[in-house]
């Protein structure tokens, strides 16, 4: 909200009568560099607004049009697409600001992943860096893996990677399959195919266990193939908890169950499940979980979470395949000193420490009944437009839903015009189900108010897009769902 002080300044500034000094010169010209200080600007003629542009090394005022960044197309300013009705100003006509020339823009974030960040969690990123050698990252250390354990649900170690989701994948096929074990792939998308992708680059004999996109695994069919293995060749058993590229959700502890007293590991990828749905590592027996930080935890890309059980442990003891940077063990030992083996994401680390704080505070119970009302305000907003989702109610995921694009129309119109028009911004379909859904996630820092207002704007696109939508059904519907949480059960 801009308040009438600065309307004063922007309208003096405008008129070139403006009495604001920039920082640089109220300062007695101290405050920077002489190399960055810009000269003093010339005055400002009426059709003109002056912008410091560095050039070799030094700020020159510029003189540019004013027409032609006042009349700026509005989806530029997060308004109306098409329209020039809303004048843009360069911050520094009343400001003088040397090189942020973007006003800040509101997008709709609406990704499975990444996910918004909380204010909170980026002002925690942008505190001083501290060692990681040192007492104070010991403590934030010790703090976070506490703070994990109890999202994972487990006593077991949790150990903090460096790197992107897929690196903790990496690590639980590396630290725990050797060359030639008998793998088993339980893959319903993208990311199930990843697992079997890597334990095949790994040299493990893979054999997958394929289900339908769009459709969940069936804990029988796994049961009938582990039944099968009378030898106990098979190994490890992998499963995506919430398979984030069709927005299915597999029964974790029934395909658990389906092994019986079967030998093999059971390695979890819940990338996207964790922290945004039920995941009971101890009670359920998973040997090895993985988990994201740009996902339920709401922090920026950059680390990655693994829990290791003691079977699990056992076998990285008779592990055969060589790896330095996932190197399990090496994670185990520095966890001893309170640190990681290698530089750590420190800011995000911080971020961490603060989204678990937020986590705490919601409840995660209250946080996995939230992302079902998000998951609910959803299917039933795009039901209600004419839309359907690609997956059964009984498997929908919570942290993100998978639409079909209606006939004759492309799911990546959709999402341009969304973009375009609203800055919203949802995920495409992947591999075979490009241009064929469009997804729109719900996961983390995400509230009621986020899904009604992708939901309206879904419905001026489809409209726009010649998919004829009564505006305000899906919203209606949505706000049913929302309004009865709120009168009824309560929120949460
Ligand atoms: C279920 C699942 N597994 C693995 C990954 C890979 O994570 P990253 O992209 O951080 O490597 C993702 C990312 O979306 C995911 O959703």
């Amino acid at each position: 909200m801009i308040n009438s002080n600065i309307l004063n300044r922007v309208k003096q500034a405008m008129q070139g009568t403006s009495k604001v000094r920039p920082a640089w010169q109220r300062a007695g010209g101290r405050c920077k560099p002489a190399s960055r200080r810009p000269e003093s600007p010339p005055k400002l003629a009426p059709e003109t607004a002056m912008r410091p542009i560095k050039e070799n090394g030094r700020f020159r005022y510029k003189p540019v049009k004013r027409m032609s960044v006042a009349l700026r197309p509005a989806s530029k300013m997060g308004g109306n697409a098409g329209t020039t009705s809303r004048p843009r100003l360069w911050r520094e006509d009343f400001l003088y600001a040397e090189e942020d020339e973007h006003m800040e823009e509101k997008q709709y974030l609406m990704l499975p992943g990444p996910t918004p960040v909380p204010p909170r969690l980026l002002r925690a990123m942008a505190k001083p860096m501290i060692n990681h050698r040192g007492p104070e990252f010991k403590a934030l250390h010790e703090e976070v893996i506490e703070g994990l354990k109890e999202i994972f649900r487990t006593k077991n170690d949790v150990f903090i990677y460096t790197a992107a989701g897929t690196g903790a994948m990496e690590a639980a096929v590396a630290n725990f399959v050797s060359p030639g074990d008998k793998v088993l792939v339980v893959s319903i998308g993208v990311f199930g195919n990843r697992f079997a992708s890597i334990a095949e680059r790994f040299g493990a004999q893979v054999e997958k266990l394929d289900f339908t996109w769009g459709t969940a695994a069936d804990p029988e069919a796994l049961a009938e193939r582990i039944k099968a293995d009378e030898k106990k060749e098979i190994k490890a058993v992998f499963v995506t908890h919430n398979e984030t590229s069709t927005g299915v959700t597999n029964d974790l502890k029934a395909l658990r169950a389906a092994l019986g007293d079967h030998p093999a590991l059971f390695i979890v990828d819940s990338v996207s499940g964790l922290g945004a749905m039920e995941l009971e590592t101890d009670l359920w027996n998973l040997d090895v979980v993985v988990a994201g930080s740009q996902k339920s935890f709401m922090i920026p890309p950059g680390l990655s979470f693994i829990a290791v059980g003691p079977r699990a442990w056992e076998a990285r003891a008779k592990c055969r395949n060589a790896c330095f940077y996932w190197d399990i063990e090496a994670a185990r030992k520095s966890a001893e000193k309170g640190q990681t083996p290698f530089t750590p994401a420190i800011p995000q680390i911080m971020a961490l420490a603060e989204a678990l704080e937020m986590i705490r505070a919601e409840g995660l119970d209250n946080i996995f009944a939230r992302h079902r009302r998000l998951r609910e305000m959803t299917r039933r907003g795009i039901k209600a437009m004419g839309l359907k989702p690609l997956a059964a109610d009984e498997v929908a995921s919570a942290a993100v839903t998978a639409v079909l694009a209606p006939d004759g129309i492309e799911a990546n119109a959709i999402r341009k015009v969304l973009l375009k028009e609203f800055n919203v911004v949802v995920a495409g379909g992947q591999q075979s189900l490009d241009n064929k859904i469009f997804r729109i996630g719900h996961l983390g820092y995400v509230g009621d108010l986020e899904i009604i207002a992708v939901l309206a704007a879904l419905e001026m696109v489809l409209n726009r897009c010649g998919f004829k939508v009564e505006l305000g059904k899906g919203v209606k519907a949505a706000q049913e769902v929302s309004l009865a949480a709120l009168s009824g059960e309560g929120r949460a």
